[in-house]
């Protein structure tokens, strides 16, 4: 998984102002993460090059990282020291860092770049055992998209413009989607293809994960500014509870 957060993609990461890094996206996450954090301390899994956890961070939410690309946390070096954001480089699976947390988070889907099953539940547990007694872990996640499969077709296009074509294909067995990347050069007829592997959740299989560690799920909505939760939902903001003792 580290070879696919390279230096050239971490590089690339950042878009500031625009789509996952844009004003509209950022102030919901981060207004809901402190609320959740309710004054304690935050644990960003996965925090990448600080998209979420600088915000987080500058509304006085004292936040740490665990990440596994040295890259990426580079790229976050060159807006936060390691007194501001410290980030222990590890995988979010078993990776400890020191202290106890009000609050853990794990955004943007990234709970299934875990490839198996028992590596997701680990990460739940791994959550489970930063927390203090009462502390919410929140995961992001789309829901995975099988009613646009029908049997027999391996494949769905999820965006078709001009300079960009996603193709998801399926292992319906082994619960895996890749997601292949086709970025086009303008005036040419070549792309450069990129592809990410993910082991798509169900959120009632995210909920018995997150049983097995000890979590109760709290709320469940379809964004991060609590809209409603439904069956046309395309991704789900979840947080689960640790009993308070
Ligand atoms: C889509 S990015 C999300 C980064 C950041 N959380 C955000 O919202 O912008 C996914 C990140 O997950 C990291 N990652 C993937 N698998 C990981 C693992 N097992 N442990 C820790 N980090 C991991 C990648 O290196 C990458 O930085």
């Amino acid at each position: 998984m580290d070879e696919l957060w390279t230096r050239e993609v971490a590089a690339a990461y950042d878009t500031p102002g625009v789509g996952m890094f844009a004003d509209e996206v950022l102030e919901p996450t981060t207004e809901r993460l402190a609320e959740l954090a309710a004054g304690g301390r935050a644990l960003e899994f996965a925090i990448g090059t600080g998209r979420v956890a600088l915000p987080l961070a500058a509304r006085g939410v004292p936040v740490s990282g665990i990440e596994l690309s040295e890259p990426m946390v580079e790229q976050l070096r060159t807006k936060a020291g390691e007194t501001g954001i410290p980030v222990v480089i590890g995988d979010m699976a078993g990776t400890r860092v020191d202290g106890e947390f009000a609050l853990v988070y794990l955004v943007f889907n990234t709970i299934s770049n875990l490839l198996t099953q028992e590596e997701q539940v680990a990460c739940f547990r791994n959550a489970a055992r930063h927390l203090s007694p009462g502390g919410a872990f929140v995961i992001e996640l789309w829901v995975p998209e099988l009613r646009r499969l029908p049997p027999g077709t391996p494949a769905t296009v999820g965006i078709a413009d001009p300079g960009y074509i996603l193709l998801d294909t399926y292992d319906v067995l082994r619960q895996h989607v890749t997601s292949h990347h086709f970025h086009f050069t303008p005036g040419s007829t070549e792309a450069h293809l990129g592809r990410t592997p993910h082991r798509y959740i169900w959120p009632a299989e995210l909920d018995l994960m997150a049983q097995l560690a000890g979590f109760t799920l709290e709320s469940r909505h379809a964004d991060w500014s609590g809209a409603e939760f439904t069956a046309d939902s395309p991704s789900h903001i979840s947080v689960y509870r640790l009993p308070a003792d």
